[in-house]
């Protein structure tokens, strides 16, 4: 596919795409991108208008729960973990027909995260990439983050020795860079059945972090969890709009702050899950700022530190990595060389009001 050509009319009133414009002026064929196509696009004028709400009905409930269509004869999977995470090899999702994709949304829900390894999702056209991830619900566009010029259902995650919004983002005097989150909670409908495939990625390091809600959920007192139930959190999409106008980004929707149940129930499978997470959860409803910065940290303290229900992610080449955002956090893992390329696209189908517990 060939590269984008660089938007020169909006380079003198927008700081992003100034370096999206020296960034592409200075990669070449021999060390560019393996897929120029799918390079980050900011465009400040580029606007949405507020998320509607629509019907939902999660395609894992329409599953043949022993997935005939998904895990055929040739199909290998491995748990990795016993929490979540499973690798699959010996299928290819392009090939699915709908009832096996709607086996995928059951097998995401049940292990969180699946790892598809040897795809060739990735040398798919983008309206075909859409149409997949589509079947898993409406396609969130984000407000903020790069994405591909004419397709603002593409969220771009791209890093290399000049372009680095990660470092910029967690600011320099951070002793790590873990920074747990399930994406865009602040939506009104939150993402479900969730899309990441890599196009460029360094031979070790930059890995993805999962944590299991469900078991975070889990491993609480009874008491304690009676107390969570019922509870409500605010989640805020300000933060990320402010940090994108500081730096002369677009924001492409007016930031909303939405209200969930701290203890979320999954449409399919009925488990229960926590739904806070540090990057987008700011207050517990109705409590005091003293009771409820106090909750939220413990909550967050507790997810963080459960290594026994976490998993991290790999890349090769061709991964597609599958999760279900509304019973996972996770992390982006910043520890590879600076000097190299990390390259990714997330396709984000948004699901169901969130189902108190
Ligand atoms: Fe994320």
């Amino acid at each position: 596919m060939a590269p984008s050509v660089a938007d020169k009319t909006t380079a003198s009133e927008n700081g992003v795409t100034e370096k999206i414009v020296s960034l592409k002026a200075n990669l070449t064929a021999k060390n560019g991108p393996s897929y120029p196509f799918y390079l980050p696009y900011f465009d400040v004028n580029e606007k949405f208008p507020p998320t509607e709400i629509f019907e939902f009905t999660d395609p894992g409930s329409r599953a043949d729960p022993k997935k005939p269509n998904l895990l055929g004869p040739n199909t290998i999977t491995k748990d990795v973990t016993p929490y979540l995470g499973t690798e699959i090899t010996g299928v290819q999702i392009s090939q699915l027909s709908k009832e096996g994709l709607d086996e995928l949304a059951l097998f995401t829900a049940e292990r969180k995260v699946l790892l598809f390894r040897d795809q060739d999702f990735k040398d798919l056209s983008p309206d075909r990439q859409i149409e997949i991830a589509r079947h898993f619900g409406p396609i969130q566009r984000h407000p903020t983050s790069g994405n591909v010029k004419g397709y603002p259902e593409f969220h771009v995650v791209y890093r290399d020795a000049e372009y680095d919004v990660f470092r910029e983002y967690f600011g320099g005097d951070r002793i790590n860079q873990t920074s747990w989150h399930s994406d865009v909670s602040y939506e009104k409908q939150t993402p479900g059945t969730t899309f990441f495939f890599i196009l460029d990625q360094p031979d070790n390091g930059g890995d993805t972090l999962f944590l299991s809600q469900v078991e975070a959920y889990n491993r609480l007192s009874p008491e304690f969890k009676k107390r969570l139930e019922g509870l409500r959190a605010v989640h805020s999409a300000v933060p990320q709009a402010d940090f994108s106008r500081t730096r002369g980004g677009p924001v492409r929707r007016e930031p909303i702050e939405t209200e969930h149940p701290v203890v979320r129930q999954h449409p399919v499978t009925g488990e229960k899950a926590l739904y806070v997470n540090q990057g987008f959860t700011k207050r517990i409803v109705g409590f005091k700022v003293e009771e409820s910065e106090y909750l939220l940290k413990f909550l967050f303290d507790h997810i963080s530190k459960g290594s026994d229900f976490q998993v991290r992610a790999t890349y090769t080449p061709g991964t597609v990595v599958v999760w279900d955002n509304r019973v996972t956090a996770h992390s982006a893992v910043g520890d590879f060389d600076k000097r190299l390329r990390r390259h990714a696209v997330r396709l984000t189908p948004q699901a169901e009001i969130p189902i108190p517990a």
